[in-house]
């Protein structure tokens, strides 16, 4: 049931998302330099919404556009109604709806559903992760030197040791290809199929990996902080990886390896 729940209301934002795509909309900007946030993100979020509410009328929801309910139940679903907006804005086809599920704090179920190439994500705690109902994996590579890596730069620079471009430099001067797809949810999904070696962002939000980081994990991936310790969806710093290559990415991620 609750399975259930959540691919519908992820197939209801995903169809306002094509809804529009082709289309004109509007677009208003948020914190930050081309942050944007768009007449689809609102109506994703409104569809995912309604789809929760009617089966889970008692379930806490924490929603990017439309912030926390004030419900509170052994239950939370976090939702990013597009993950991948700027994308989205621009016409290219790489955004994606993402929901996890949280019960009593942890994330039991994940969904995030690409749906221009129709490619639907999802975990269950302890039962696998799962592209399009089959199962995924995470890649085999066991040097950072011969991996491809991902990564995302946050709307508002952080001008900190160890900073985004910093990190970005220190790989892409050794040659080690580091892509910018620009949804992180996709990029943790692209991690769990093996796709990508590895992932890091500095200032990721709960919605960006409530439901990839369960898929990341389910997928025999590993994901933590920058410091390599215990993640969590409320703290900003992400490393995902596929386990493999994870204490040399925090190496690297906190100048105390070089490749
Ligand atoms: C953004 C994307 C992007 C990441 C940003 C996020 P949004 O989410 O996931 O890849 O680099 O940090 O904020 O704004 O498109 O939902
Ligand atoms: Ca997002
Ligand atoms: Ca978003």
């Amino acid at each position: 049931m609750l399975q259930s729940t959540l691919i519908e209301a992820a197939r209801a934002g995903a169809a306002e998302i094509l809804r529009y795509f082709q289309g004109t909309f509007r677009v208003d900007n948020k914190e930050g330099i081309n942050n944007l946030v768009t007449e689809a993100d609102h109506a994703s979020e409104k569809a995912i919404l309604s789809v929760i509410r009617n089966a889970y009328p008692d379930h806490m929801i924490l929603a990017e556009e439309s912030g926390k309910s004030h419900q509170t139940d052994e239950y939370k679903w976090v939702v990013d109604p597009i993950d991948g907006t700027v994308n989205f804005a621009h016409g290219i086809p790489l955004n994606a709806v993402s929901i996890g599920i949280e019960k009593n704090g942890e994330i039991i179920m994940g969904v995030v559903y690409n749906p221009h190439l129709q490619e639907m994500f999802f975990a269950e705690k302890g039962i696998g992760a799962f592209l399009n109902d089959k199962p995924i994996r995470v890649s085999n590579e066991k040097k950072v030197i011969k991996s491809c890596l991902v990564t995302g730069f946050p709307y508002i620079y952080l001008d900190q040791p160890n900073g985004p471009l910093e990190v970005f430099a220190r790989f892409v001067r050794k040659g080690v290809p580091v892509r910018r797809i620009g949804s992180a949810a996709i990029d943790l999904c692209w991690v769990a199929a093996g796709r990508f070696d590895g992932f890091y962002e500095h200032k990721l939000e709960p919605w960006d990996s409530a439901a990839g980081s369960l898929i990341v994990t389910e997928a025999g991936g590993m994901i933590t902080n920058h410091q390599g310790n215990e993640f969590s969806i409320y703290q900003h710093a992400v490393l995902a990886s596929n386990g493999w290559i994870h204490d040399e990415l925090v190496g690297v991620l906190n100048n105390t390896h070089e490749l």
